[in-house]
């Protein structure tokens, strides 16, 4: 550290993820929505820092020069050294700085780092893994940048906050070379526990007890392994994003996390639009003509009755639950049979996959369906005109009403015929939009035909699998992700590996039911809150404490109660989940990132903060109360209707958890375990 002493009050933050201005899942949706909050704490004293991604970069980010001197001057250094770079203002809400590192333009050096990592580090990187090495050169290029920067700028203290392994090299690098900055790591899940859930494991029951060396080393993941556990161990700060995660990492990165960070939205975007319910009627009409084209010829059901269901999210079939919940919804299929409900469920997945473009029938659907609503325009516009001459000329007592004949002409009527003609069809409609990459062997139409789901007519249940993102610009499901989310009617997420999940949060957010399970951190965390989330439209299935089985029917037994609802009955219930935005505002939740910083900092420079109280840095530490300081949200600002755990749960300042009193906790206090003891569980078996 140097001798000059930094202002550890108003810090510098450089936050740094791969997913800045690069979209690929749910890390992206953190940062993004992050940024009102944290640029509003920070001003122009934040600046995230990502790869540049030449595809996606030029539509994200408005070029600047930086204002800076000590930032200009690094940037023109490392860019004489042939470092290639975009700096400039992210265009978001908040319009935060961005600085982008083009690792391509340094990939001459990979060798070099690779074999530093290995002497510094101890850790290895075989030759042809493309993850590893951009994680490498993207690690190298931060620590670089971070270090030239504290060497310019001596005056202000620098918090750098890095999110998940691929962002996390730096952090180990920052140690080992003593940069003057102080870190903080996030997990968003586990390398370990990701691999191993998408296999037929019995994960939880058995996180204390893996091999974790031999675990990662049979995966052939053993060196990112490294990159993520040193991250880990290095960082001053290490949180993660739920209660369940921090319990798997204390097992699997073996370093207990000193807090969680729970993930917000920006409900601000949300709440602007106050009439949601509407939202939901207009983005559903827009679905209902998909299916008008999609269903074409077998469009025998009716809108009115119709309930739209989706599941969405990067594909990872088992991990995000897609086999259970196609197998739901073969028995909900049963079940309304039986019923002989009036009901249809159309059921969509989002999942994008490797494909060859739309199939001709996907397109033709929608084109059909459009040429017949064309005609019937025309049609429709010479009736008027023949309806309006009809009435100018022929007029008082002369008056002679038109023949239907006059007013539809044979030539409307041929035409017409011909068009209702091109919706007859001899298969049924298609289950998939595209054609896929690998048909035979897709997990997801795998599942389907074994559950026989066919769309058939005389199935209640409808699936659509849609192997791609959503995009209003699409051809055939038009619409942008948020549109449909809201044209839905229930978000179904029925995740085996969450660390978060931010789809049913989402849903929540948008006045959209979901339902998702006590495996999910947004599951836990909901309970944890809520004392019966089911009544506010916030379904969870227990993946915890069941067979998978009795999962599977609890599951189809809440998409049955829901088809049941009136729907006055759905109006309330959207209303009522609706109001649950407040508990997922960064407003309430970015507070636990301040604490998470300020931790760091106290760790780094303790004597700032202690000098002279007579305390040690530990001591100090531990009298230190997060919370002050930071305004808490007044409890008012909570719905009324949803009755919150009486276990304190009044202010967002505890929803988090970061406090140095849980240091000295075990592993047995993690919450959101839905009266589930984890840490127990083993022993809880063994006894029994
Ligand atoms: N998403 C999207 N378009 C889609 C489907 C999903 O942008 O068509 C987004 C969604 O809004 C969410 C993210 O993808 O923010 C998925 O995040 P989540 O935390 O659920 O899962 P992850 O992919 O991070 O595991
Ligand atoms: C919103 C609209 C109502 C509409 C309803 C349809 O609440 O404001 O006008 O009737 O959505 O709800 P449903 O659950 O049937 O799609
Ligand atoms: C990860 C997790 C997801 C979480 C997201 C944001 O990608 O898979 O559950 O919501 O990160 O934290």
């Amino acid at each position: 550290m140097s001798e000059e002493k930094r202002d550890v009050y108003n810090p510098i933050l450089f936050e740094c993820a791969w997913e800045v201005a690069n979209k690929v899942g749910g890390i992206y949706t953190v940062i993004k929505t992050k940024v009102p909050v944290t640029v509003s704490e920070y001003g122009d004293r934040y600046c995230l820092i990502g790869p540049l991604s030449y595809k996606t970069a030029p539509m994200e980010v408005e070029a600047q020069e930086p204002t800076d001197p000590a930032l200009a001057a690094t940037l023109d250094n490392m860019k004489a050294k042939g470092v290639k770079c975009l700096y400039g203002r992210w265009l978001i809400e908040g319009a935060p700085q961005v600085l982008l590192f083009d690792t391509g333009s340094q990939y001459s050096r990979l060798d070099e780092w690779k074999g530093d990592l290995w002497n510094l580090a101890g850790i290895p990187s075989p030759p042809h893994d493309h993850e590893t090495n951009e994680t490498i050169v993207f690690g190298y290029l931060v620590a670089w940048f971070l270090g030239e920067y504290v060497s310019r700028q001596l005056h202000t203290a620098v918090v750098a906050h890095f999110h998940e392994w691929q962002a996390g090299l730096a952090i180990p690098l920052c140690r080992k070379r003593h940069i003057d900055v102080t870190t903080v790591f996030t997990t968003h899940a586990t390398l370990l526990g990701r691999y191993l859930c998408a296999g037929s494991v019995d994960f939880y029951n058995n996180l204390q007890y893996f091999d974790v060396d031999h675990e990662a080393g049979k995966r052939g993941i053993y060196h990112r392994y490294c990159i993520e556990r040193s991250a880990a161990h290095c960082a001053d700060v290490f949180t993660t994003v739920s209660h369940i995660t921090a319990y798997e990492s204390e097992h699997l990165l073996k370093r207990k996390p000193d807090g969680v960070l729970p993930n917000g939205l920006n409900v601000v975007k949300f709440q602007a639009m106050h009439e949601f319910q509407n939202l939901h009627s207009t983005s559903k009409a827009k679905i209902n003509e998909f299916v008008k084209g999609h269903f074409y010829g077998h469009y025998d059901f009716d809108l009115d009755n119709t309930l739209y269901m989706f599941t969405a999210g990067r594909y990872e079939y088992r991990n995000k639950g897609v086999d259970m919940f196609i197998e739901s919804l073969a028995r909900l299929n049963y079940r309304l049979q039986k019923a002989q409900s009036n009901v249809t469920v159309v059921a969509f997945i989002i999942m994008p996959a490797a494909t060859h473009s739309y199939t001709i029938e996907a397109l033709k659907g929608q084109a059909v369906t459009k040429q017949l609503r064309d005609t019937v325009t025309e049609v429709q516009n010479r009736i008027g005109a023949r309806l309006f001459d009809h009435a100018a000329r022929f007029h008082g007592e002369n008056k002679v009403d038109p023949t239907p004949e006059e007013l539809l002409s044979p030539e409307d009527q041929v035409l017409l015929k011909r068009r209702i003609f091109a919706l007859k069809r001899n298969s049924l409609p298609p289950i998939v939009t595209h054609n896929m990459a690998d048909d035979s062997g897709d997990p997801i139409l795998g599942q389907i035909r074994r559950v026989k789901l066919f769309n058939a007519s005389s199935d209640r249940v409808k699936v659509v699998f849609h192997p791609d993102f959503l995009n209003s610009n699409n051809p055939i499901l038009g619409l942008d992700y948020e549109e449909f989310v809201r044209g839905c009617h229930l978000g179904v997420f029925p995740s085996y590996y969450e660390p978060w999940g931010y789809t049913p949060a989402e849903c929540t957010v948008m006045g959209i039911p979901s339902i998702t399970t006590n495996l999910s951190g947004f599951g836990c965390f909901m309970q944890d809150l809520i004392e019966r989330p089911q009544d506010e439209g916030c379904y969870i299935i227990d993946r915890r404490m069941q067979s998978v089985e009795d999962s599977v029917n609890q599951l189809t037994e809440s998409m049955y109660t829901f088809c049941n609802k009136t729907r006055r009955q759905r109006i309330n219930q959207r209303n009522r989940v609706e109001r649950l935005s407040p508990l997922l505002d960064w407003k309430n939740l970015g507070i636990e990132y301040s604490k998470a910083r300020q931790l760091a900092l106290r760790r780094a420079y303790p004597d700032a903060f202690y000098a002279g109280n007579g305390l040690d840095g530990e001591e100090a530490e531990a009298e230190f109360d997060f919370a002050s300081g930071i305004e808490r949200m007044a409890p008012h600002s909570i719905p009324a209707s949803p009755r919150f755990r009486p276990s304190g749960m009044a202010t967002p300042g505890d929803l988090g958890t970061l406090t140095e009193e849980m240091k000295a906790l075990d592993t047995s206090d993690y919450r959101g375990q839905g009266g589930y003891n984890w840490a127990g569980s083993r022993e809880d078996e063994e006894d029994g």
